[in-house]
C-alpha cells in the first residue's frame, strides 16, 4: 500500500479520462504523439505531464493540481518521465518553458535541465486547445537533460 502522500505514477488509461478532467486539464489528449503519465494520491488525480515518442521526446504539459503543490508530486512525476524516455531509447529530454514561469524553471533546473542556447522563441496570437481557443503572447524557452545511458556514469 502506498503512502497517503506518495503518489503513485501510471499511464492515463481511457477509461480514467473523465476523472483526470475533473481536476486537470489534459490539453494535448488529442495530440496523437505520445502519452499522459498521471500522478495519483488514492483516487485523486494530483498532477500529470506529457511525453512524446519523438528522438528526442518532448516534455509537454506538466501540470500538479494547485491544493497539491510544493510536495514533490511534479518531481515524482519527471522521475517516472525519466524512467520512461530511457525506455524508450532516448538520450535527452525536451521541453519548452515560459521565461515567465519562474516556478517552472526552477523545478526543471533542480532536476538537471538546462538551456540548450535556440534562440527564445516569441509566441502570439491565438491557439486552438481541447477546451478551446486560448490567447498566447509568451516567450518559450528550450531546455534539455542529457540522459546518461544504462552503464554510464
Ligand atoms: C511547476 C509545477 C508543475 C511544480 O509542481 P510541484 O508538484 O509543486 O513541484 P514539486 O513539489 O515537485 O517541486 C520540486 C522542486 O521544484 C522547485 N519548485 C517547485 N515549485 C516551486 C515554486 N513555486 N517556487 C520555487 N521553486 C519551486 C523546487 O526546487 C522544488 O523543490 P523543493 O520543494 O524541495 O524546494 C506546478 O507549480 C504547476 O503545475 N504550475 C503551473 C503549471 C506550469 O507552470 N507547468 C509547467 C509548464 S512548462
Amino acid at each position: 500500500v502506498e503512502s497517503p502522500d506518495q503518489p503513485d505514477v501510471r499511464d492515463l488509461d481511457d477509461s480514467e479520462v473523465a476523472r483526470v478532467c475533473e481536476f486537470l486539464g489534459l490539453a494535448r489528449l488529442d495530440q496523437g504523439d505520445g502519452r499522459y503519465l498521471v500522478a495519483w494520491i488514492g483516487d485523486v488525480p494530483v498532477g500529470h505531464a506529457y511525453l512524446t515518442r519523438t528522438n528526442p521526446p518532448n516534455l509537454q504539459d506538466v501540470e500538479v493540481d494547485e491544493a497539491y503543490r510544493r510536495r514533490g508530486v511534479a518531481r515524482r512525476l519527471l522521475d517516472v518521465v525519466h524512467s520512461a524516455a530511457l525506455a524508450q531509447g532516448a538520450r535527452s529530454i525536451v521541453l519548452s518553458v515560459s521565461a515567465r514561469s519562474l516556478d517552472a524553471q526552477s523545478l526543471y533546473r533542480s532536476l538537471g535541465f538546462e538551456d540548450t542556447g535556440t534562440p527564445p522563441l516569441e509566441v502570439r496570437g491565438t491557439v486552438q486547445i481541447r477546451s478551446g481557443p486560448i490567447e498566447v503572447d509568451d516567450t518559450l524557452l528550450t531546455w534539455e537533460k542529457k540522459l546518461a545511458a544504462p552503464g554510464e556514469p
